[in-house]
C-alpha cells in the first residue's frame, strides 16, 4: 500500500526552510516537497494567479496520496490559504505566515524590520495581523526581486539588494522578521549588513501546529521519513541544492 504523506509547496527552494523544522518533529513522516521553478517568483503575481497556480498544485499533491497541505510560500499563504481551506475540506491546509506574534509576545518593546515580498505586505492576510500585532516599532520592508535573486543564486544581486535597502536600518532595529521563506537562506548576509540582529519566522512554529493537526485528526504516521523532491520544471539542480540544505 502506498503511504500517506505530506505535501510541501512553494515558488520555489525556499520552502525547504519550512520542511527542515517539521523534519525535525516529525522525522518519520513521508513527504512530497514541490518547488514550482515554472511560476517563480510568486512575489508580484497577482491573487488570482496565485490562487490558480496554488489551486493546481494542491490538487496534485492531493492526487499523489498527501494527507496534509503545508504552504511552505508566505506570499501563497497569504493569497491563497482561505480559497484553498474553503476547497479542500477534506485535508488540513496548514499555512506559514510572517512572525508578528512573536514580535508581539517576545520584543514588544524592540524595534523590528519586518521584511516580505510585497505580495505578502499588500495582502489583506497580511494587514489584518500587522494591525492585530502592531506593536508601533516596526518597519515594513515590501522586498521586490529579493525572494527572486536568492532562488536564482545571485548572490550579488543580493548584496546589492540588501546594501541599498536594508543597511538604512543598520542600528534602528534590533530584530528582523525573515517573513518569506526563503530569507532564512540569507541569514548569514543579512547580519553583515545589520550586524547582530535577532531573527524571527514562523517556520517552527507551523511545525509544531502542523503535528498537532495530525494528531486531532488522527494522521500522524510511523513510515520511513522519505522525502520526494518535485520540481514543475524538473530541474536536477534545484533538486541537488534542496538536499544539500535538508543535510545540512
Ligand atoms: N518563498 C515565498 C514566500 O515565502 C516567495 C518567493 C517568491 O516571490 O516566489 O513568500
Amino acid at each position: 500500500m502506498k503511504s500517506r504523506k505530506i505535501g510541501v509547496f512553494d515558488s520555489g527552494i525556499g520552502g525547504v526552510t519550512v520542511l527542515k523544522e517539521i523534519i525535525k518533529i516529525l522525522p518519520n513522516e513521508d513527504y512530497i516537497y514541490y518547488s514550482d521553478s515554472t511560476n517563480n517568483p510568486y512575489g508580484d503575481k497577482d491573487d488570482e494567479t496565485i490562487i490558480n497556480i496554488c489551486d493546481k498544485i494542491t490538487k496534485k499533491l492531493i492526487d499523489k496520496n498527501c494527507k496534509a497541505i503545508v504552504i511552505a510560500c508566505n506570499t501563497a499563504s497569504a493569497k491563497a490559504s482561505h480559497y484553498l481551506r474553503n476547497k479542500y475540506l477534506q485535508i488540513p491546509i496548514i499555512a506559514i505566515e510572517p512572525a508578528c506574534k512573536m514580535i508581539y509576545d517576545y520584543a514588544y518593546d524592540e524595534p523590528t524590520l519586518i521584511m516580505a515580498t510585497k505580495g505578502t505586505i499588500e495582502s489583506e492576510k497580511f494587514q489584518l495581523l500587522y494591525k492585530k500585532y502592531n506593536n508601533q516599532k516596526t518597519y515594513l520592508l515590501p522586498c521586490a526581486g529579493l525572494a527572486d535573486s536568492i532562488e536564482k543564486e545571485n548572490s550579488k544581486a543580493v548584496k546589492v539588494y540588501l546594501k541599498e535597502h536594508v543597511k538604512p536600518y543598520k542600528g534602528k532595529v534590533k530584530n528582523v522578521v525573515l517573513g518569506c521563506t526563503h530569507y532564512p537562506l540569507i541569514k548569514k548576509e543579512i547580519r553583515e549588513i545589520l550586524g547582530d540582529v535577532k531573527f524571527f519566522n514562523g517556520e517552527s512554529n507551523l511545525a509544531k501546529h502542523l503535528k498537532e493537526v495530525l494528531r486531532k485528526n488522527n494522521l500522524l504516521d510511523d513510515n520511513t521519513g522519505n522525502i520526494q523532491f518535485i520540481d514543475s520544471q524538473g530541474l536536477e539542480d534545484k533538486e541537488k541544492r534542496f538536499f544539500s540544505i535538508i543535510k545540512r
